[in-house]
């Protein structure tokens, strides 16, 4: 059993610093197996916005995963926007635009998706695609397959036409045979989930995906700040959304799918809020 405490969209420069204290507090007290950051930690790609991320990241004693978002490149200042997109998030927070977690239950990849051409939009190269693939159908079979985007691979249900990630149906097309069980992404401010195949009607594998809303930016869009704690205990797999509640952050959903015959089934079915 694996937990995995997903939060995304920090947007450093417009935080509510109480509420990322909240955060902390709350990762510091369920201890996760791992912490998945999914892009966007700071508003503009400013230095003191990177300090602030950096310095938020290195109070998480547990293992980190992150992935830059398109506001971790510079929007405003042209020749670094062109020249040098992402080094500022590769000086302050990793170098590494291809991160890794893997332990003997779990194998989580992130893959970069936000691009110095597109304002809002990301995509993912070719090149990714391959070697996301090659890690992916190299790695032992029963381990759970995870990958981390900012972009989305799947729209809101009241959105169907919300832009996607880039080259997201040939990367899938690509990773569903390597086994991949979930995709975690932020971008929309948004949290909901899915399965994957009521979008991309071609794949065969029912395959996982939970968007986090965002976790303590005042960038919100008609959602309470919030963050989700993923609890993978095969044949299930638990989503508990906990919402900031004005002192403290607390479980307003929680929903539970069991994979059955290889397919993600609610189960029992979706349950609503305990507080
Ligand atoms: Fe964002
Ligand atoms: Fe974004």
């Amino acid at each position: 059993m694996r937990l995995i405490a997903h939060i995304s969209d920090l947007h450093f420069g417009m935080e509510d610093e109480r509420i990322a204290e909240g955060l902390l507090e709350d990762i510091a007290g369920f201890h996760p197996s791992v912490v998945v950051i999914s892009g966007d930690l700071t508003q503009r790609a400013r230095k003191k916005q990177f300090l602030s991320a950096g310095a938020f990241i290195r109070k998480i004693l547990v293992p980190c995963l992150v992935v830059p978002g398109n506001h971790d490149i510079p929007l405003y200042d042209v020749f670094r926007r062109t020249l040098t997109p992402l080094r500022r998030y590769r000086h302050y927070i990793t170098a590494d635009l291809n991160p890794v977690f893997q332990d003997d239950e779990l194998m989580i990849l992130g893959a970069n998706t936000a691009r110095a051409a597109t304002f809002k939009n990301g995509r993912i190269s070719m090149a990714q695609i391959r070697i996301l693939a090659e890690k992916y159908c190299s790695a032992a079979g029963h381990l759970f397959k995870v990958l981390v985007t900012h972009h989305p691979f799947l729209p809101p249900l009241d959105n169907p036409c919300a832009t996607l990630v880039g080259r997201g149906g040939l990367a899938v097309e690509a990773l569903e045979p390597c086994g991949i069980d979930l995709l975690l992404s932020g971008h929309y401010h948004r949290g909901f989930m899915g399965d994957l195949q009521s979008h991309y009607i071609t794949i065969k594998r029912s395959i996982l995906v939970a968007q986090a809303g965002t976790a303590f930016s005042k960038r919100i869009r008609g959602e309470k700040n919030s963050y989700d704690r993923i609890i993978i205990d095969p044949p299930d797999i638990h989503f508990d959304r906990y919402e900031w509640e004005g002192r403290r952050f607390a479980k307003t959903r929680a929903i539970r799918y069991r994979k059955v015959n290889g397919a993600w089934r609610l189960y029992p079915q979706d349950v609503r809020a305990t507080g």
